[in-house]
C-alpha cells in the first residue's frame, strides 16, 4: 500500500524546474520516499550487469482545463511488464496498480506542469550473479520537463554503429543495457557536430535513433520501419500511426527503409515520449525538403499536441486526468 503524506507541497512548474528536485517524493516499491532516500545498493546486480528495465512517459498540463493529463500510462506499464518477462526479471505484473501508483505519486507531489515520468525495475540481489532474476525493486519518479530537443529541425547523422538486434539484445524491450548502443551512436553524432543520430540494422536498413522512432514522407507516402527492424515498439509511433490514419486519413507504409531513401525524402521526423514529434532538417548534411517541417509533419505535431491533453482521439482514452475533476 502506498502511504499518503498529510501535507503535500504544491510545486509550480517553474520553481520545480530549477532543481529537478523541487520534487519532494519518489516512489519505492509503492511507498512514497523522500527524493534523497531513493537509493539502490552499490552491489546490486543491476549496477554490475545492467539488468533492469524502465519506462519514460510524460504528463501535460492544460491551462484551459486546469488539469494535468498523463499520456498512455497504462500502455507504458504494459510494456514495462513485457520487458520484465522478456529479460526475465521478477516483479509486479499488475499494470492497473502500477498506473495508480504513478498517478498517486504525482498527486502527492502536487505537480501542476509538464512532467517526465519514469518507472524503473532493478534487480537488487547483492551477490550479483548475472542469472539473478530477483529480488527486484521498483522506483518511480515524476519530474518537471520542457522540450527535449528544442523546436528547430534536427541535424541527424547515420551512425557507424549498427543497431543491436533481436538475436543479441532485443530492442523491442526497454532494457537498461540496450542504451549503451544508442549512447555510442549519440556520442559519435555529437562529436561530429550533429544533434541526433539514427542507427541502421545489421542489414543496412533504417532502424531508429537513441530514444526515438523515425518516419519519412517519400513519393507522397508516409513510411516507417516495421517492428521487426530492430526498433523499440514506440508508443508515440503507435499514436502517430493512429493519428495519421484516423485524423488525416493517410495510409501508412510500414516497410523497411534504406538509408538513401532518407536523403531523397520530402519529410523526415522522429518521435518518442521525450522527443515528441520533431522534424529532421538534414540527414548526413543532406537537407530534407527545404529544411523546415513539412506539411504532414506539422499536421501530426499539431494532432499529437492535442492528443496528449485529450482533445483529439478522445475515444482512445490516452490522456488520463491526474487530479479529480
Ligand atoms: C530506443 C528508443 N526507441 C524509440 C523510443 C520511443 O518510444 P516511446 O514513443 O514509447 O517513448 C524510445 C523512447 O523511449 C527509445 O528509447
Amino acid at each position: 500500500m502506498m502511504s499518503h503524506p498529510q501535507e503535500t507541497a504544491t510545486v509550480a512548474f517553474t520553481e520545480a524546474a530549477e532543481a529537478a528536485p523541487g520534487v519532494r517524493y519518489l516512489l519505492h516499491d509503492g511507498e512514497l520516499v523522500d527524493y534523497a532516500d531513493a537509493r539502490l545498493h552499490v552491489l546490486s546486480t543491476t549496477l554490475k550487469y545492467g539488468v533492469g528495465v524502465f519506462e519514460g512517459f510524460r504528463a501535460y498540463w492544460s491551462e484551459d482545463d486546469q488539469q494535468l493529463y498523463a499520456f498512455r500510462v497504462e500502455d507504458h506499464m504494459k510494456r514495462l511488464v513485457e520487458s520484465m518477462k522478456v529479460v526475465e526479471i521478477e516483479g509486479p505484473r499488475d499494470t492497473a496498480a502500477l498506473t495508480e501508483q504513478l498517478l498517486g505519486l504525482i498527486r502527492a507531489n502536487g505537480l501542476r506542469g509538464n512532467l517526465h515520468m519514469r518507472a524503473q525495475v532493478f534487480v537488487d540481489s547483492s551477490d550479483g550473479k548475472p542469472e539473478d532474476t530477483g529480488p527486484s525493486t521498483v522506483f518511480m519518479a515524476a519530474i518537471p520537463m520542457g522540450n527535449y530537443f528544442g523546436t528547430s529541425g534536427l541535424h541527424v547523422q547515420i551512425s557507424s554503429w549498427a543497431r543491436l538486434s533481436d538475436r543479441s539484445m532485443p530492442p523491442r524491450v526497454k532494457s537498461i543495457a540496450n542504451y549503451q548502443n544508442g549512447r555510442l551512436a549519440l556520442l559519435e553524432a555529437r562529436r561530429n557536430g550533429y544533434d541526433a543520430t539514427l542507427l541502421l540494422t545489421e542489414n543496412g536498413h533504417v532502424a531508429e535513433g537513441a530514444g526515438y522512432n523515425v518516419f519519412m514522407v517519400r513519393q507522397g507516402r508516409l513510411c516507417t520501419p516495421p517492428v521487426t527492424e530492430s526498433i523499440l515498439e514506440g508508443i508515440t509511433r503507435d499514436s502517430v500511426l493512429h493519428l495519421a490514419r484516423t485524423e488525416l486519413g493517410i495510409d501508412v507504409d510500414i516497410r523497411p527503409i534504406d538509408r538513401t531513401e532518407l536523403y531523397s525524402a520530402d519529410e523526415v521526423f522522429v518521435c518518442g515520449s521525450a522527443a515528441e514529434v520533431n522534424h529532421v532538417a538534414s540527414v548526413d548534411r543532406t537537407v530534407i525538403g527545404d529544411g523546415t517541417a513539412g506539411e504532414t509533419t506539422r499536421h501530426l505535431q499539431r494532432l499529437y499536441r492535442q492528443a496528449v491533453i485529450g482533445r483529439v482521439a478522445a475515444d482512445r482514452n490516452w490522456a488520463t486526468p491526474v487530479y479529480p475533476g
